[in-house]
């Protein structure tokens, strides 16, 4: 006789998955300083981005090796595509690494990313960032993704308020955008495109 099978449990079969990672305080702490000083390890990088913000940088490749960012950066993405397919990658490439410093009034249009897997991670953010918005308090500075359109049960955005030492990972396609907010302070978040195993990017298994 077969078992019987209870099921009390919700499955996500659709949609593209997002890894939200820490990001160790010491890499932290590296970063911020390489970006409040004046290294040539830092080059203007606002033409190639979509934000309205003045303050965006690319980390030089040996900086992100230096600093092991590039490193941080594998494991995270391994981990990533491990948690989303069961498969585990043998190559991996950085594109670009950037840092986006937001301060009041600027934001980020909806756009997406090129390469195969990107990330937003937050090194530092304004303490009341969020609270400081005049009505809504979950829109101030939060980044929302968007995939597909709003239908019944499913939802075609998620709002996620950042919190510093938190690095976002998504398929590169992914839109998002970031919030205007008014209050005092630096939002500075950091970026990264990267390749992987062509033969898991481009994957149709079931
Ligand atoms: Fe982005």
């Amino acid at each position: 006789m077969a078992e019987e099978i209870n099921y009390n449990h919700l499955i996500r079969p659709f949609g593209p998955p997002i890894g939200l990672y820490d990001i160790p305080g010491e890499l932290c702490v590296q970063i911020n300083s390489l970006v409040d000083s004046d290294s040539s390890e830092l080059t203007p990088n606002g033409e190639n981005l979509a934000g309205q913000i003045e303050g965006e940088f690319r980390i030089s490749s040996a900086a992100c090796k230096r600093m092991g960012l590039g490193d941080y950066l594998l494991k995270t993405v391994s981990k990533y595509i491990e948690q989303s397919i069961e498969k585990k990658i043998t190559s991996f490439t950085l594109i670009d690494v950037w840092v986006n410093r937001q301060f009041a009034n600027e934001y980020n249009p909806t756009h997406w990313h090129s390469g195969h897997i990107s990330g937003a991670g937050w090194l530092k953010v304004p303490s009341d960032m969020v609270a400081a918005g005049k009505k809504r308090k979950d829109r101030d500075g939060c980044i929302t993704y968007t995939h597909g359109s709003r239908q019944f049960l499913s939802h075609s955005t998620y709002i996620f308020e950042p919190t510093a030492g938190v690095m976002s990972v998504f398929p590169h396609y992914l839109m998002h955008h970031v919030y205007p907010f008014v209050a005092d302070g630096e939002r500075r978040s950091l970026a990264f495109n990267a390749k992987i195993d062509e033969d898991i990017f481009d994957w149709y298994g079931s």
